[in-house]
């Protein structure tokens, strides 16, 4: 019988295999991958759950994903997978580690880069080096077939580049008045913007499709009236302790609890993201990192 520190060494080697796969010039795609950045414009309405339980659910349906952690402050994704990771953008950038050094496999085999304060720092590098981590993250797009970005809450200069360059947002809402008033906010904010975002509406919280449906409406309506730009219902996820439980656990929730109520909405999310094309895509001919860094951010 195998002992338990044999198993763990194949566990390991699987994983490492797992990772040099991706990074093997042979297995790159032709195409980049589609960004999607997850965003609110109020904090703490779930964003983090999301991003971390859909990534896991496309790299369960044999997606190639990488999740990275956007917020400098509060590096919420690597907590809810249970991972310490021991490096971050921010290595890369001011001790010169490679970026594919700072990525580390989490549950499933997932892909996570934990950003840190790694943008922020970018801002301060000499042009050269900051061109190298824009070659360098520019070519990890070859990677994947999805990043998902878990931004940090608000209307935040470095937040707005990231809406404005991804292929598409999803904005996390909830029914607390609050949320509905800061969406409104950013949404407001973005539409000054000269490029023009396609926003797509995850209603957290919620009791049911209904629920989510009426609470879209309320905000579509304002949104309609006063800002005059089309917003998408996407899907909806509904108020489930599972989430708290699966917190508390460290082990994101379509793993600990894959039946639970609001899985079953992650599932559909999914779904709806990568197969039924609900979501349609901008499509941009040169690298999300290279647009961001070029048009505005970190300069
Ligand atoms: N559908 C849900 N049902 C019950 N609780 C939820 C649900 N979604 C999120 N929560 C709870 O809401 C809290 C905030 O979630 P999360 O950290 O994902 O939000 P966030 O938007 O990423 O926050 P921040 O802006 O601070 O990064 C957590 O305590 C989480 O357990
Ligand atoms: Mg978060």
């Amino acid at each position: 019988m195998q002992d338990q520190a044999t198993r763990l060494r194949e566990i390991a080697t699987e994983i490492k295999k797992d990772h040099n796969d991706y990074f093997d010039p042979d297995l790159r795609k032709n195409s980049r991958a589609k960004v999607f950045a997850v965003t609110s414009g109020k904090g703490g309405v779930g964003k983090s759950h999301i991003a971390v339980n859909v990534a896991l659910k496309m790299k369960q349906a044999g997606y190639k994903v990488l999740l990275m952690d956007a917020d400098i402050n509060l590096a919420n994704t690597n907590i809810l997978m249970g991972h310490a990771p021991s490096r971050s953008l921010a290595d890369a950038i001011i001790k010169g580690y490679q970026i594919s050094e700072v990525i580390y496999t989490g549950p499933e085999g997932l892909h996570v880069l934990p950003g840190g304060s790694g943008f922020a720092e970018l801002t301060n590098l000499p042009e050269d080096k900051k061109n190298n981590i824009i070659r360098q993250l520019s070519s990890l797009e070859y990677n994947y077939d999805y990043i998902i970005l878990d931004t940090p809450a608000g209307i935040d200069k470095q937040v707005l580049d990231f809406l404005i360059y991804a292929s598409k947002v999803l904005l996390i809402i909830t029914p607390e008045p609050t949320s509905i008033a800061d969406s409104y906010a950013l949404l407001k904010i973005l539409t000054l913007q000269e490029k023009k975002v396609g926003i797509n509406i995850v209603v957290n919280q919620v009791n049911s499709l209904e629920h989510a449906k009426d609470i879209f409406s309320k905000f579509n309506l304002v949104v309609q009236r006063f800002l005059k730009i089309k917003i998408n219902f996407l899907n909806y996820i509904v108020s489930d302790k599972n989430i708290i439980r699966a917190t508390m656990q460290q082990k994101p929730m379509v793993l600990s609890y894959p039946n639970s109520p609001a899985s079953r909405c992650i599932d559909n999310l999914m779904e709806r993201i990568v197969t039924r094309g609900d979501i349609k895509c901008e499509e941009h001919h040169s690298s999300f990192f290279q647009r961001v860094s070029e048009l505005s951010l970190f300069n």
